[in-house]
């Protein structure tokens, strides 16, 4: 039942999202390897998300996608719901269809390396969008500085609380990125928390980065401490938005700073009226852009040099790292209106 389920999703999900590639034919490949697309000298590439819950991954698909087709290219997104089985169902698909290469944004980090070893076996290589794929050999990695993102996150909460009962709100754990972020922000907090200034009162991570289960996790935390915490680092908007909901039942919302990641729009709107203190802005038009010129010169077969590699347990890995931006009240204006990212009608409004 479970499997069938599964099938229903990868099928409904695959529906909705295929429609957007005009130019695949049919696939009479009997498993063996074709590519689906009508100019066999297009290079064509495979976007595979882990899900398209949080909005910042439609902005990732959307420009990725305009990228790669301004480069001449076809593409195809699929978006798995957050379903190991389903992303590994579609990597079969799209590497059955003949794509040159894949681009995975996986759902956990360590299932996602049968991706690899899949897609090796057919000749086609693989980028790590975003988040790193675990012990596989990953051809190419490019994110932000994760790390640098906690770091971001904690020092502009200390600047608010600089001592007291903290609480850290993690992302999935099965997300590479969620143990970067925790690491960051525990860098900053760690020499305080050894002085004992500041007191970790709470450290979990969140579920699938689920805002409900922050939500939840947060009343139930402030009902054990009769409400005695004075500052929250969410790892992202997400569970910064459920948080900042529970706060705001128990009276304590704007009184207790509370971070957050993405520059999502009711984030930005939450800054503004003072129940969010910050959030961390990552270009997005940038790994799009780079990701999709990165997977085009790839499948080229053009030599691509990277700046560092990151060991992700097997290899030291390629990896094109960009800068995130830390978002206050303070500089909006400067950063997401700047880079058109909202319009100022958007974050005004
Ligand atoms: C991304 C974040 C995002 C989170 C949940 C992370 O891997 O880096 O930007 O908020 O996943 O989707």
């Amino acid at each position: 039942m479970k499997k069938y389920w599964k099938l229903m999703v990868l099928l409904i999900v695959s529906a909705l999202i295929i429609p957007a590639c005009s130019n695949t034919a049919d696939n009479t490949s009997n498993g063996r390897k074709v590519k689906l697309i009508k100019n066999e000298d297009q290079v064509y590439v495979g976007f595979l998300i882990d899900t398209l819950k949080d909005a910042r991954w439609y902005r990732d698909k959307k420009l990725f996608e305009k990228q790669v087709k301004d480069l001449g290219g076809e593409v195809k997104t699929l978006a798995a719901n957050g379903l190991d089985d389903v992303q590994i169902d579609q990597a079969k698909l799209l590497i059955e269809e003949g794509v040159d290469i894949l681009v995975v944004v996986p759902h956990n980090a360590e299932i996602a390396a049968k991706i690899v070893t899949m897609a090796h076996k057919s000749g086609v290589k693989v980028i790590s969008y975003d988040r790193l794929i675990a012990n596989a050999n990953v051809d190419y990695y490019i994110s932000f500085d994760n790390e640098k993102v906690g770091e971001l996150q904690a020092k502009e909460i200390l600047k608010h609380q600089p001592e007291g009962n903290f609480a850290y709100v993690g992302g999935a754990e099965s997300d590479h990125n969620a143990i970067l972020f925790r690491q960051g922000a525990m860098n900053v907090l760690k020499p305080l928390i050894d002085k004992g200034k500041v007191k970790l009162v709470y450290d979990q991570y969140t579920n699938e980065w689920d805002p409900e289960t922050a939500k939840k996790n947060m009343q139930a935390l402030l009902k054990k401490r009769g409400n005695k915490i004075d500052a929250v680092i969410a790892a992202n908007d997400g569970t910064a938005g459920g948080v900042i909901e529970a706060l705001d039942t128990a009276g304590l919302a704007r009184k207790v700073p509370v971070s957050g990641q993405d520059a999502e729009l009711p984030a930005i709107h939450r800054i503004l009226k003072g129940t969010q203190t910050m959030t961390v802005y990552k270009p997005i038009s940038k790994i799009a852009t780079e990701a999709a010129k990165l997977a085009v010169h790839v499948a080229e077969g053009k030599k691509v040099t990277t700046d560092t590699t990151i060991n992700n347990g097997k290899i030291n890995v390629p990896t094109i790292l960009l800068e995130p931006i830390a978002v206050t009240k303070r500089n909006i204006k400067d950063t997401v209106i700047q880079d058109k990212f909202y319009t100022k009608q958007e974050v005004y409004q």
